[in-house]
Parts: C-alpha cells; structure tokens; sequence
C-alpha cells in the first residue's frame, strides 16, 4: 500500500487537530472565523507532512481562498504523490449555530486519482453495497429509482428511507417520495454525512439523493468507493463562470455523469473528525485541559472505524 499507516495516523490527528481549532467557535455565530481557525490548523499540519501532495478539492479557487486552494502543493516535497481533497468545517452553519453534524475531513488519494472538482453543485444519488450498481440512475425518474430499489433489496415502498437537503430545490422529488409513500430523512447541511448514511444498515438510510456542492460529492464518492457504495454525481453549471472555470479544469462535456470509479480510483484514506455530534461520531468533548475527539476512518480494511483522540491545545 502507498497510503502508510503512519500517513493515516497523521491525517487523523490533522483532522482532530482542525476540529478543535474552532471548537470555540461552536455556538458563536462565527462561521468564517471557525472555518479559518480549522483551515489554518489543517493546512500547517499538512504542510508538515513527507509528502508531495495537491490540493484537488479545498477551500476553494486562488481567487477566493488564500489558504488550501484548489491547485496549491501540501507537504514537505517528499514522500508519495498525494491528491488531496479538505472540507476544515464541513457544516459551518452547525458550528455557528450549535447544530449536530459538524466535522473536519480530508480524504487523500494517489495522485491522479480523486477527481478535481469545481466550485459548483452536484446533482447526486447514492446507495449502499448491496444493491446492484445499475439499479439507480441520475436519469431515472424518482419512482424508477425507488421501484428498483425496493426489487433489489425486497423492501416495500413504505420501508424504504431517502435522505436529502432540505431545500426548496428539492420540492419536486420531495412530492414524488410523499406520493410514493416513502420515509424521508431531511438534513439542514452536510450531505457528505447524509450521503454516508446509506454505507450502513444501522444508520436506517437506503438512498441518498438530491443536489449539494460538488466538493463535497468528491469527498462523499472517496469513502463511499472504500465500502463498496454506489454513487452518481453530475456537476450543475449556472453561469458561463462557472462554465468557463470548469473548461478550465478540463470538463468539456458539462453534462456529464459521473460514475464512481470516475470521481475517485484506487487506494483512499478518508478521515472525518466530530466537531458536534452528528449521526456517524460523537463531537469533540472538553475534559479540563485536553479535547477528546471521535474520528470516522475509512481505509482498506478499516472500515468505520472509529479513533479516539486526545488533543491539548499548548
Ligand atoms: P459548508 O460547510 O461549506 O457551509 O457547506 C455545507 C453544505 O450543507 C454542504 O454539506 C452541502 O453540499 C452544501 O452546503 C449545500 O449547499 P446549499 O446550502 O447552497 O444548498
């Protein structure tokens, strides 16, 4: 394996190290500042690393994101080719508002294999490892998804629980499910948790759907590929910037469908520590001195596992 143990066992302390960072912005109404705190945190550790890493998917375009830009080297210069995707706070409104679900994550890839994604939305669906890879579409309608699902994992309509966005955008595919008569498990942010909520049976998810950001379709699709998920993304491109941007990351055709094994090839790390407790992990918990986080690990053989860590904060 290229990705090492060690290289894991760094990423892990990175992303609890960033998650405590704005551990004292939880509850302030600050989602910049405690992004910017995680942000500093995560790209100095990384910046420490043997590695000869690139930032695919940050904190946004040179342009808008002084820090961990998409296109900026990470690391020491040595060590193996990285690709590198960073979500510091993945869910800021939840810091700021003291929500469930917040976390610090990065996923990694060897370079050339994790997909560099612009700053756009993502059309997405996603399920789990025991439904056949054919069996959901972005260009099926809502019913033919949910029919086909309930044939391949002989659950009736009345069983069978979608996550998505709560978002107006939404509204059509909200109707279709009511009609249907299926569960509906809205989320208020943070679809790279709701999408791996389909990865387990104990998180009551059997398919995850609907239109979030495009980065965080990448990172979902790195931990999904790990445990066998299915997953579709199609980027959704609104203005001729956001097209002329994609010419220039090489997308040609925009309306493209991604597979999985387009997003993301290969050997991944993926780590994801709590900030607030949130469906996957606990949050991070002050003991006196010292931060104990939960991190999500999902690599080779290791799948959902979960580390705890103890950080202080010198
Ligand atoms: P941030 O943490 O960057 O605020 O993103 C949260 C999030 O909910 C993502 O998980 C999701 O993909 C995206 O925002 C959805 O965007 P919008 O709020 O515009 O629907």
């Amino acid at each position: 394996m290229t990705l090492s143990q060690d290289l894991l066992n760094n990423l892990i302390q990175i992303t609890s190290n960033s998650a405590v960072a704005c551990f004292p912005f939880i509850g302030k109404h600050e989602k910049i500042l405690a992004d910017k705190a995680a942000t500093d945190v995560m790209r100095n550790e990384l910046n420490q690393l043997n590695i000869k890493g690139e930032v695919v998917i940050g904190e946004g375009e040179l342009d808008d994101a002084p820090m961990l830009f998409i296109g900026e080297k990470i690391g020491k210069g040595d060590g193996p080719e990285i690709d590198i995707a960073v979500d510091p706070v993945e869910g800021t409104n939840f810091v700021a508002k003291n929500l469930p679900g917040a976390m610090s994550v990065i996923a990694i890839a060897e370079k050339g294999n994790l997909f560099n994604a612009p700053e756009t939305y993502m059309e997405k669906i996603a399920t789990g490892s025991h439904i056949p890879k054919d069996a959901l579409d972005l260009d099926f309608t809502v019913e033919k998804n949910i029919k086909n699902y309930s044939d391949a994992a002989n659950k009736k309509l009345k069983d069978i629980t979608v996550c998505l966005l709560n978002r107006p955008r939404h509204n059509n595919i909200i109707k279709e499910l009511n009609r249907l008569n299926v569960n509906i498990k809205y989320i208020s942010d943070g679809d790279v948790s709701g999408a791996l909520l389909v990865a387990n049976k104990k998180f009551g998810v059997d398919i995850f759907m609907g239109t979030g950001g495009g980065p965080e379709g990448v990172i979902a699709a790195a931990a999904l590929d790990t445990l066998g998920c299915k997953f579709q993304g199609r980027f959704l491109f609104e203005s001729p910037e956001d097209i002329k941007r994609a010419n220039k990351m090489g997308i040609i055709d925009l309306n493209k469908k991604y597979e999985i094994n387009e997003i993301v090839r290969g050997e991944s790390i993926f780590c994801a520590t709590g900030i607030t407790k949130g469906d996957l992990m606990n949050g991070i918990i002050k003991k006196d001195d010292k931060y104990i986080t939960e991190t999500i690990v999902i690599h080779g053989k290791s799948i959902f596992q979960l580390v705890k860590k103890e950080v202080t904060i010198t």
